[in-house]
């Protein structure tokens, strides 16, 4: 499954990718608040190679997807879905740095959303975020995602389908 945005294309990642999502997951400005991050190319062939075969919407897995750059294809990031039960799908996006503070992450958190929401049909979206992770913390509030709860490490965002179905389609207004 591809989906394409104005700047990007979102699809499977392959073996090809492995060296530049080592780079960039293997980069200590991405990995510092994630949970995971490649040793080595090799760590990063079988982070790529566990995606075969999984479908969206599995139950209790991940399904992850490049971020690609529309116009050359280069790799500059992933987005994972984790779908947590039959209504809650949990969010992850990392984007190397040189693609970072340029929008890139909010139009595929975007796209994923309408997915996710829209398409899918699940009734809400939840992203666990380290408390220090600024960055992040902007780009779901700047979406409409909301803290669940009080002062939880990691803290947890929330995003109901009802509130993200009827907000008008122009971005700049959510
Ligand atoms: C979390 C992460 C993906 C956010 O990436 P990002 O590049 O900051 O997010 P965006 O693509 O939405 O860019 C937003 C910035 O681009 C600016 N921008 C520039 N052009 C823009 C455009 N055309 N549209 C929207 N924003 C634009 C915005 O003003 C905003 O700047 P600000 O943060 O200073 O307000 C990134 O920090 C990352 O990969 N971090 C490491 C991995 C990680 O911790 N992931 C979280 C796990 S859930």
């Amino acid at each position: 499954m591809e989906i394409v945005t104005a700047r990007l294309r979102l699809d499977a990642l392959c073996r090809e990718d492995a060296e530049a999502l080592f780079r960039y997951r293997g980069d200590p400005a991405v990995s510092r608040y994630q949970g995971w991050k490649p040793a080595s190319v090799t760590d990063a062939e079988h982070f790529i190679e566990a995606q075969d075969g999984v479908a969206p919407d599995t139950l209790g897995a991940w399904w992850q997807r490049a971020i690609r750059l529309r116009d050359t294809d280069a790799l500059i990031g992933d987005l994972g879905l984790h779908f947590l039960d039959d209504a809650t799908v949990e969010l992850g996006i990392s984007l190397a740095p040189a693609y970072q503070g340029q929008g890139l992450a909010r139009e595929a958190v975007e796209v994923m959303l309408d997915f996710v929401l829209g398409g899918l049909r699940k009734q809400r979206v939840i992203a666990l975020v380290d408390p220090r992770n600024t960055p992040c913390i902007r780009l779901l509030e700047g979406l409409g995602m909301r803290r669940a709860g009080g002062q939880a490490d990691p803290v947890m965002f929330v995003l109901r389908a009802g509130e993200w179905l009827a907000a008008p389609d122009d971005a700049s207004d959510r």
